[in-house]
């Protein structure tokens, strides 16, 4: 019988995490490096410290903890992110960071040998407030002074006043890249975020690649005036350009492609005042295809949609891309080795794409990477409602403690 994780401690240390960021709005709101993601991380390092563990920290937060030594082994990583959206649930990122610290755990309480190290990773930024995938894409190509410079949050702050006094960054901000060489392998266990393992009642999803993403900012400028004295048709109304933008983004969407989407979640608006003619109206977007080539063209037909929209009602409009993330596919070997131990444990599994995008997509760059999904009650997630039965959490992370432990010796 192969070494099974500790299903107790886990699911007790997921509750822990959880009481970190509770939002009286309701859910968790744990976005990056604010005092709550602080609070995660002082209790991460404390129970990888109490397992003698060594935590070392790079320039913007990412942590990668393990048995001391190794070192001269490409060693096999795992892990996710302790960061949250607004108002978000307790599984996303949570389960695969807590899972891979419990996996890295039972490895060294078993004291057993193998021949490369095994390391919980916990990945800053990953939903993005200041840019998605940070903690990853550091890893992955690194960042400039300046690309680290022009880094805003979602509250209009910067990333490197965040970090100024953060207790949980060391070293350069600009050496954080990891050499491939040093990984010989990285699987992350996450929950699935969509209905699908749930309604064909299957376990363990076998993520088989993960959707391409875009992003970015329109600003429509316009004109600030009195909203009692400037008749309707002598304004430059920012946020009418920025509506009639929005309701055009779902035909944007459908004539893309079947799985193409696309959201705009938040709106900024300048001066802000309810008797006042907006003079700017910043709209976030995401978009998503599993084709690079999709998110390309959308990228494209969201410039030209938002000066349409601009030019209906006599404003101008910037399209602030980001740079696409990608869509990458999953290592077939690891995820054929996830197979035959899902099934060894008496799990069934199935091939599944992913919608929603993870740090994993940066790893596949640098290194042979899959990830295994859970189930996701009523496929919903991002929201306080997210939920994974404890059987199903305990149930992933033995699939990846087999997972992992077959990889540290191959
Ligand atoms: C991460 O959760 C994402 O898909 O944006
Ligand atoms: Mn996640
Ligand atoms: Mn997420």
């Amino acid at each position: 019988m192969s070494v099974r994780v500790d299903g107790e401690r886990l699911l007790r240390e997921l509750a822990e995490l959880a009481e970190f960021g509770r939002d009286p709005a309701g859910g968790l709101t744990r976005t990056s490096f604010s005092a709550a993601d602080g609070q995660a991380r002082a209790w991460y390092a404390a129970k990888c410290e109490e397992a003698g563990l060594e935590v070392r920290l790079d320039g913007l937060g990412n942590i990668v903890a393990g048995l001391p030594g190794g070192d001269d082994e490409p060693a096999v990583w795992s892990g996710s992110h302790l960061d949250t959206v607004p108002c978000g649930g307790a599984f996303d990122g949570a389960l695969g960071a807590v899972a891979a610290l419990e996996c890295v755990r039972r490895l060294a309480e078993t004291g057993r040998r193998s021949r490369r190290p095994v390391r919980a990773v916990v990945f800053s930024d990953e939903e993005g407030n200041y840019h998605h995938l940070l903690g990853s894409t550091a890893i992955r190509r690194g960042f400039s002074e300046s690309e680290l410079a022009a880094m805003t949050g979602r509250d209009g702050d910067r990333l490197v006043d965040a970090l100024e006094g953060w207790a949980w960054a060391r070293g350069s901000r600009t050496g954080t890249r990891v050499d491939p060489a040093r990984v010989h392998a990285f699987v992350e266990l996450h929950i699935e975020q969509g209905p699908r393992l749930e309604q064909h009642s299957v376990r363990i999803g076998v993520v088989t690649s993960i959707v391409g993403l875009g992003g970015g900012l329109v600003r429509f400028h316009g004109r600030a005036d009195h909203a009692g004295t400037t008749p309707m048709d002598a304004r430059g109304d920012a946020l009418l350009a920025a509506a009639r933008f929005i309701g055009a983004m779902p035909d944007l969407a459908r004539s893309s492609g079947p799985a193409s989407v696309i959201t705009t979640g938040r709106v900024r608006v300048q001066p802000g005042g309810s008797n006042q003619v907006p003079e700017l109206a910043e709209v976030s977007l995401d978009f998503r295809d599993p084709s690079r080539d999709r998110v390309a063209a959308m990228l494209e037909a969201i410039d030209r949609t938002a000066q349409e929209a601009a030019a209906a009602y006599g404003v101008t409009a910037e399209w602030d891309a980001d740079e696409i993330v990608d869509p990458v596919p999953l290592d077939e070997g690891i995820r054929e080795i996830i197979r035959a131990r899902a099934t060894d444990l008496g799990l069934s599994s199935t091939d599944i794409p992913s919608g929603a995008g993870h740090d994993s997509q940066n790893m596949a760059l640098l290194a042979p990477t899959a990830m295994i999904f859970v189930p996701s009650r009523d496929g919903r997630s991002h929201v306080p409602v997210e939920y994974t039965t404890d059987e199903d959490a305990i149930a992933g992370a033995d699939v990846l403690l087999a997972t992992l432990a077959e990889l540290a010796d191959s």
